[in-house]
């Protein structure tokens, strides 16, 4: 099964990607994770995005079509993929459809999750992210909690810097730069999903309430 994620930032597409692929058995494919692993490592790529990212700006489309084409050409993802962050433009859209009519592939499901700006703002000035497992979790409950450690995979460290949290805020989930990401959602990548929709089956999915019950809606529509 192929399935694209879609929605603004903070919508949830990171915490709905693991269910669906605990459940499904496909490979999470997050656009966002490669780019920030390559700001991590230090790598040219990373060098490249990082100011682009802290302003909550996208990407050039061509870096992002190749680091997509290349991740989709490797072994572990035969099988089965989930999207999450890509594509964010229409220029993205119509390059993932090109490609994968070229290679005789479809997307099975998009799935574009919905909330309203304000819980979007609450939901990610509170995120917490793992450098080691790369789960995303809220501060609420954990903030009196010393030494924090991962609720998931119960790292303190980063375990390629000792000495550096597991835990951490991501630059860009600062109140102006959550609403200009907003902002680029609604102008950039509405459309991405529009084109998709002309090709492949898309279902609008309420974001709201606890992550199980957006998982019991994600879950109704992939069968
Ligand atoms: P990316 O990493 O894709 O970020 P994003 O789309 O802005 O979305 P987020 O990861 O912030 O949110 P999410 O929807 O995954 O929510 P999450 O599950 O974490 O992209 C980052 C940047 O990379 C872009 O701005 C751009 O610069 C660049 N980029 C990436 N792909 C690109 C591309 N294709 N082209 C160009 N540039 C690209 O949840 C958020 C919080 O809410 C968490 O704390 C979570 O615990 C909590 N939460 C989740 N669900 C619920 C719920 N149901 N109820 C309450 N809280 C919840
Ligand atoms: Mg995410």
């Amino acid at each position: 099964m192929n399935i694209v994620i879609m929605g603004p930032p903070g919508v949830g597409k990171g915490t709905q990607s693991h269910a669906v692929t605990d459940s499904k058995g496909v490979v999470h494919i997050s656009t966002g994770d490669i780019l920030r692993m390559g700001i991590r490592s230090g790598s040219e790529l990373g060098r490249k995005v990082y100011d682009i990212m802290t302003a909550g700006d996208l990407v050039s489309d061509d870096l992002m079509m190749e680091l997509v084409k290349d991740r989709l050409s490797q072994d572990d993802v035969k099988d089965g993929w989930l999207l999450d962050g890509f594509p964010r433009t229409y220029v993205q859209a119509d390059g993932l459809i090109g490609m994968l009519d070229e290679i005789g592939q479809k997307i099975d499901a998009v799935l574009v999750l919905q909330a309203p700006a304000e819980e979007i703002v609450r939901r990610l000035e509170g995120r917490i992210t793992c450098r080691s497992c790369n789960e995303v979790a809220n501060l609420t409950g954990f903030a009196a909690v010393q030494p924090r450690f991962c609720p998931f995979c119960g790292a303190k460290e980063d375990p390629k810097r000792p000495g550096k949290p597991a835990l951490y805020q991501r630059a860009d989930d600062k109140e102006d730069t959550i609403r200009h990401r907003l902002e680029v959602f609604r102008k950039r990548t509405l459309p991405a999903a529009w084109r998709l929709e002309e090709r492949y089956p898309l279902y609008e999915i309420d974001g709201l309430g606890t992550p199980e019950e957006v998982g019991a809606r994600i879950a109704s529509v992939l069968g």
